[in-house]
């Protein structure tokens, strides 16, 4: 078994527990978000020349508390940071490794306050989740689960402000940023003409 897999297999398990604590949506994560950001920083890396393993771990591990307690529980970050760490070294990454995917990749990850990534993998890797964002069901998704707590003048602000971060900070390549143009369009369209 490759150490990628191996990490799969725990990230696998730790969703096979259920727990009251997390959100409804982290299990649609799990099934329909992680591994396919995985996909995207395999191809990136590779057109970029980004170490596979690393932009492949960092995908898999961002936002890992999701497993475990709500995306808005104060120590949501670090207790993914927590997460990381543990299961890449209990599949064998070096520390210099877990440095570049948990230090960098996953930290600037949301790319928020002008701080983005600086190796090449995590510029994959958050490029890689806001590529994943714009072109699958993500949004769809994600408004249907808003429906019954939020009224939608608050849904469209929170997509119109998330697909510009996705599509304007979280892209770090020029090249993909103008192939993921359309995309963008669609997602605007789509919260505008939210009703
Ligand atoms: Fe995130
Ligand atoms: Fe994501």
């Amino acid at each position: 078994m490759t150490q990628i897999e191996a990490l799969k297999r725990k990230i696998d398990s730790l969703y096979e527990e259920r727990r009251e604590s997390r959100d409804e949506w982290a299990d649609w994560l799990h099934k329909n978000h992680i591994f396919i950001v995985a996909e995207i920083a395999h191809d990136l890396a590779k057109r970029y020349d980004a170490n596979d393993d690393l932009a492949i771990a960092a995908a898999m591990l961002h936002d890992i508390a999701d497993a475990v307690m709500s995306r808005f529980a104060p120590d949501h970050e670090k207790t993914s940071a927590e997460i990381g760490r543990k299961l890449l070294q209990e599949t064998g990454f070096t520390e210099e490794e877990i440095r570049i995917v948990m230090d960098d990749a996953i930290r600037y990850h949301s790319c928020r306050n002008g701080e983005v990534p600086k190796t090449t993998e995590g510029k994959v890797m958050a490029t890689a989740d806001a590529l994943a964002h714009l072109q699958t069901d993500f949004y769809a998704h994600a408004v249907e689960s808003k429906r019954d707590k939020q009224s939608i003048e608050e849904i469209k602000d929170w997509g119109l402000a998330k697909i510009d971060r996705d599509f304007k900070n979280k892209i770090l390549f020029p090249e993909i940023q103008k192939e993921a143009e359309s995309s963008y369009e669609r997602q605007k369209s789509f919260f505008i003409n939210l009703t």
